[in-house]
C-alpha cells in the first residue's frame, strides 16, 4: 500500500469506528498531520477527557495512553505500539514511591504525568512541564513535597517556587543528554536567537540562572509553551532545546522562521516506534488496548482530575 492509500483507509475507519486520533508533538511528522488534535501531555489528556468519540487511537507513549484510559474509561483507548515505553516513567516505581512515602509521612507527593498508573495511584497531585510550579504554589506553604521522578524539572520548580521539595533522581535519556556544552555553544553561534527550553533538559537549572544574569532570550517551556512562544514572537530565529519531533509543528505554524534543534541527536525512540501502517493496524483490529483496571483507574484518577481542576 503507498502511504496514500495508507492514510485514506485510516481516515475511513476512523470515521466507521467513531474514533479520533490524538498525537504528541514529538511524533513523525506523517502522524502528526493525520491526527485531529497534536499537543503537548496535558492538552492530550485534557482532549482525552473531553473528546466525543467510542475509540482513542493514542499516538504518544504508555503513560499518556493509561492516562487517558484512566480520565476516559468508557472509551477504548489504543496504543499503536504497546512498546512504545518512556525512560521517565520508568525512572520510579510504585514500590519506591511508596518507601519515600513511609521516610516522609507529613509530605505532600507530587509526581509528573510521565509515571505509571500505579505510581499515580500513590500521589497526591499529578502535574505536567507546563503547569508543575502553578500545582505546587497551590499547596499550602507549611508543606514538604515529594516531587518526582524528574530530577531537572523538580531543580526547576524548587527554584521557581522557593518550596521545601525532596526530589527524586530520575530522568528521561532524551533530555538529560542536552547539556551546558550544547547551550552555551549553541548561544555563541546564534546570538539574536530566542532559546527555548524543556525543564526536563539537563542544562534547564544553568539556564535559569544564565536567563537571570544576562540579558537573554532563553524560556524554560513546556512543548506547547514553546508552540505559543513561537507563534507570539516577532523574532524569526529560534533555538529548541527538546525532542526534534516539535520542529515540525513549529516549521509549519511559522515558514517563515529558522528553527534550529539544540541537538539533533535529541531523538525519542520510543515515539517514533508509532507509524502509518501501525496506527491502520490499530484502527483495523482495534488494537492495543491500553485500560487501567477500574480499581487502580478509581485511585490514579484522583490526583490528575485535581491537576485538571487547577489550571
Ligand atoms: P510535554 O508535557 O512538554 O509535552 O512533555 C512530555 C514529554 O514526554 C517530554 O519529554
Ligand atoms: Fe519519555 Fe523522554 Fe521520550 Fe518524553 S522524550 S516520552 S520523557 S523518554
Amino acid at each position: 500500500m503507498t502511504n496514500k492509500e495508507i492514510v485514506d483507509e485510516i481516515y475511513r475507519l476512523k470515521k466507521e469506528k467513531n474514533a479520533v486520533i490524538l498525537a504528541h508533538n514529538y511524533e513523525l511528522p506523517e502522524i502528526q498531520d493525520i491526527a485531529d488534535f497534536v499537543g503537548d501531555s496535558l492538552g492530550l489528556s485534557q482532549q482525552a477527557a473531553k473528546v466525543d468519540a467510542d475509540v482513542i487511537v493514542f499516538c504518544g507513549v504508555h503513560f499518556m495512553a493509561e492516562t487517558a484510559s484512566i480520565i476516559s474509561p468508557n472509551k477504548k483507548v489504543l496504543i499503536p505500539d504497546l512498546n512504545a515505553g518512556c525512560s521517565l516513567a520508568d525512572s520510579m516505581t510504585a514500590d519506591e514511591l511508596r518507601k519515600w512515602k513511609s521516610a516522609n509521612p507529613n509530605a505532600v507527593v507530587v509526581s509528573y504525568v510521565n509515571t505509571t498508573a500505579e505510581v499515580k495511584a500513590e500521589t497526591d497531585y499529578c502535574c505536567t512541564s507546563s503547569n508543575a510550579v502553578k500545582i505546587v504554589e497551590s499547596i499550602p506553604q507549611d508543606k514538604q513535597i515529594l516531587f518526582g521522578p524528574d530530577k531537572f524539572l523538580g531543580r526547576y520548580v524548587k527554584s521557581m517556587t522557593g518550596r521545601d521539595i525532596k526530589i527524586w533522581d530520575g530522568a528521561c535519556h532524551v533530555h538529560e543528554k542536552i547539556g551546558e556544552i550544547d547551550f552555551d555553544k549553541k548561544m555563541e553561534e546564534f546570538p539574536n536567537s530566542d532559546f527555548l527550553v524543556h525543564p526536563e533538559c539537563g542544562c534547564s537549572t544553568s539556564c535559569m540562572l544564565k536567563s537571570e544574569v544576562f540579558d537573554c532570550n532563553i524560556k524554560i517551556y513546556s512543548t506547547e509553551g514553546m508552540i505559543e512562544h513561537v507563534k507570539n514572537s516577532d523574532n524569526n530565529e529560534f533555538v529548541i532545546a527538546t525532542e526534534v519531533g516539535i520542529l515540525h509543528r513549529l516549521k509549519k505554524l511559522r515558514p517563515d522562521g529558522k528553527f534550529v534543534p539544540m541537538s539533533e541527536n535529541s531523538v525519542c525512540e520510543y515515539m517514533k516506534m508509532i507509524t502509518l501502517e501501525k496506527v491502520l493496524d490499530a484502527l483495523k483490529y482495534e488494537q492495543f488496548v491500553v485500560k487501567v483496571p477500574e480499581e487502580l483507574a478509581k485511585k490514579a484518577r484522583i490526583p490528575i482530575e485535581r491537576m485538571l481542576e487547577i489550571i
